[in-house]
């Protein structure tokens, strides 16, 4: 039987590099989805030395950019017929307010777009997995918002502030993953779709955070746990087999966890989601031109 085949989007450092890792010692195949071949390369080398497991495969794509996503969905239909188990983690928090190339404020575009797209090009090759399970990095930053600026979702007109435009981001992973799993529900495609706070954890996180929290994450984080405590809740909601009809959850530590109100604001994540299909002109949610 050939080993289930796992996506991680940021595999290359931090929680998603120590998922890879994790999964790849479980014999799964792993296709790390990062957008530096050099970091990429370098990754793979070091899970495939550690792990002993030759199936760690790399991908290249840049998830702040939907040409990209686009590009790489191409290619991952070239490579594989089907996906078992898909993993959300690439995600930054940024010091300044900058434009995607899509015009999309940064956080939003790749902690929010960059799971939301990513996740619609390969929707079909989860359904044709066997797994059938979607993963999301959330955090508990969500909970640091208590409201959304309807009228200005890209944070042009009010005075940026990195922590809310985070905060926000991973706000929008909660509403994504629960629509995304009422939705595979109401079609019974039998895909399972959760998200997660990985703890706080010390990796590369804050490194494109404005020079004082760079500064505080660089000194202040070393006493944190390592990324091999912050993949446990990933890999746990990958491989759990009494999770295999759980859905819609968000677990943290291990555990099922609570949200925020305004997390459980059921009109405002279908509002989130109703935006995110506008900005990125899509009529149908994963389904995608043939490739
Ligand atoms: N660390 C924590 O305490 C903590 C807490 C709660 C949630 N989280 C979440 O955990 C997830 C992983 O973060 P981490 O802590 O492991 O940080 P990290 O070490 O900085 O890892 C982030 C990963 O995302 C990749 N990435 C960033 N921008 C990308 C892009 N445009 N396209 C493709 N890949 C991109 C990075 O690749 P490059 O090396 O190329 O930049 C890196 O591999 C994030 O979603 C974060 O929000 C972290």
């Amino acid at each position: 039987m050939t080993a289930p085949l796992i996506v991680i989007t940021g595999a290359n450092s931090g929680i998603g590099k120590a998922t890879a890792l994790a999964l790849a010692k479980k014999g799964n195949r792993i296709v790390m989805i990062c957008r530096s071949e050099a970091r990429g390369l370098a990754a793979q080398q070091d899970i495939v030395e550690e792990s002993g497991n030759k199936q760690v495969f790399l991908e290249l794509c840049d998830l702040a950019s939907h040409a990209s996503i686009k590009a790489c969905s191409i290619v991952l239909h070239q490579q594989y017929k089907s996906i078992d188990i898909l993993i959300n983690n690439a995600g930054g928090i940024f010091g300044a307010h900058q434009l995607t190339e899509d015009g999309l404020e940064r956080t939003f575009g790749l902690n929010h777009m960059g799971y939301f797209l990513f996740t619609h090009y390969m929707l079909d090759l989860v359904k044709a997995g066997s797994g059938k399970r979607i993963i999301s990095v959330a955090s508990i930053a969500h909970k640091m918002t208590s409201s959304i600026p309807w009228g200005d979702l890209q944070l042009r007109n009010i005075r940026y502030r990195q922590f809310q435009a985070y905060a926000l981001s991973k706000l929008y992973n909660i509403y994504f993953t629960k629509i995304l799993a009422q939705k595979m529900l109401d079609e019974k495609t039998g895909i399972t779709v959760n998200c997660l706070h990985p703890g706080s954890i010390y990796t590369g996180f804050g490194t494109s955070g404005s020079k004082a929290f760079a500064k505080l994450v660089q000194v202040g984080g070393r006493f944190l746990p390592k990324p091999k405590t912050g993949a446990k809740t990933s890999v746990y909601l990958a491989t759990a087999a009494d999770l295999s009809t759980v859905t819609g959850a968000y677990y943290a530590h291990g555990k099922r966890a609570g949200i925020s109100r305004l997390a459980k604001n059921k009109e405002a994540a279908q509002r989130i989601w109703d935006k995110s299909l506008e900005l990125a002109n899509i009529e149908s949610y994963g389904v995608i031109e043939s490739v």
